[in-house]
């Protein structure tokens, strides 16, 4: 069993786009600059908004922190989100998700310009993506393609399970993993909450990514012997003796299902750092472009 250490290869991600930027910088060319929005103080978008701005301060990127209260009215979001659009300075927009009920997620993320989508969310980007043609990939899925291309794992022919049938994370990944590319080719199962036979099907895949957002749902009878498992979950569960008073889980039972596999991704460690690297590398991209 190999680990696929997210960790490891995010750095490398993010190495290279530090001297990516730094050749950009000594060409006069624009720094990238990421602005993020922030609806409330939902403790762990808190963390996933600071690790995302961090990681700019990191690279070498500019960032913008724009912070509302949960009882933001929508009109006030969207004509935030309608400057940014028009700010020259500001190459890429990520309004962090959930929003709470009173805003449409769905008219936030039409209104962000798709040139500067670097969240990959906007109708224009999926459908791009689901044709094949270049456009910002989910910052999930696009963490895992490229794991999956670091660690030179084959997809063609496989059989991929996605558990999780999300905009964000499962259905990207189910189209992404069915292209003819080096990291899709396989032929691809999405599984979700009304799916029969759940176990039988697992017990079929190659590939494993298990997106559902349920900790330590996938066990170790529902894996077959020398799997690939992708493990995106990430839930804080209350644990007492933890000094922030909660552990961070997966949606696959590891210390079980670990030695089965030929890979496995770990919690935290794996797919989490991932995605905050293609997110940076989206953000070059809406540069480049
Ligand atoms: N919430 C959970 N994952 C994401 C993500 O990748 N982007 C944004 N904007 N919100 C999220």
């Amino acid at each position: 069993m190999q680990i696929l250490d997210g960790k490891l290869v995010a750095q490398a991600v993010k190495d290279d786009l530090k001297q990516k930027v730094t050749i950009l910088k000594q060409e006069g060319k624009k720094t990238p600059h990421l602005a993020a929005i922030l609806v409330g103080t939902n403790g762990a978008s808190e963390t996933y908004v600071a690790s995302k701005v961090k990681t700019c301060e990191e690279i070498g990127y500019a960032s913008t922190l724009i912070r509302f209260e949960d009882t933001v009215d929508e009109a006030t979001l969207l004509s935030k989100i309608r400057e940014l659009n028009e700010d020259a300075e500001v190459d890429g927009i990520l309004v962090q998700l959930p929003l709470p009920k009173q805003i449409s997620e769905e008219k936030v993320i039409n209104t962000i310009v798709a040139e500067k989508d670097v969240d990959g969310f906007h109708p224009s980007n999926i459908g791009k993506m689901v044709q094949g043609q270049p456009a910002y990939i989910p910052a999930t899925p696009y963490g895992i393609l490229l794991l999956l291309d670091h660690y030179k794992i084959e997809t063609k022919g496989k059989h991929a399970v996605v558990i999780g049938r999300s905009n964000i994370v499962g259905r990207p990944m189910s189209i992404l993993l069915s292209q003819n590319s080096p990291t899709g080719n396989c032929t691809v199962t999405l599984c979700h909450s009304h799916t029969k036979n759940l176990k039988e099907l697992c017990l079929q895949a190659d590939i494993l990514v298990a997106a559902l957002g349920r900790p330590e749902f996938l066990t170790v009878d529902m894996v077959k012997e020398g799997a690939i498992v992708i493990d995106v979950g990430i839930t804080r569960v209350e644990d007492k003796t933890k000094k922030k008073g909660y552990a961070i889980k997966g949606d696959v039972a590891y210390e079980t299902v670990a030695p089965k596999c030929s890979y496995i991704t770990p919690v935290p460690g794996g797919v989490g750092a991932m995605t905050i690297a293609a997110l940076m590398q989206n953000t070059y991209q809406a540069v480049i472009r």
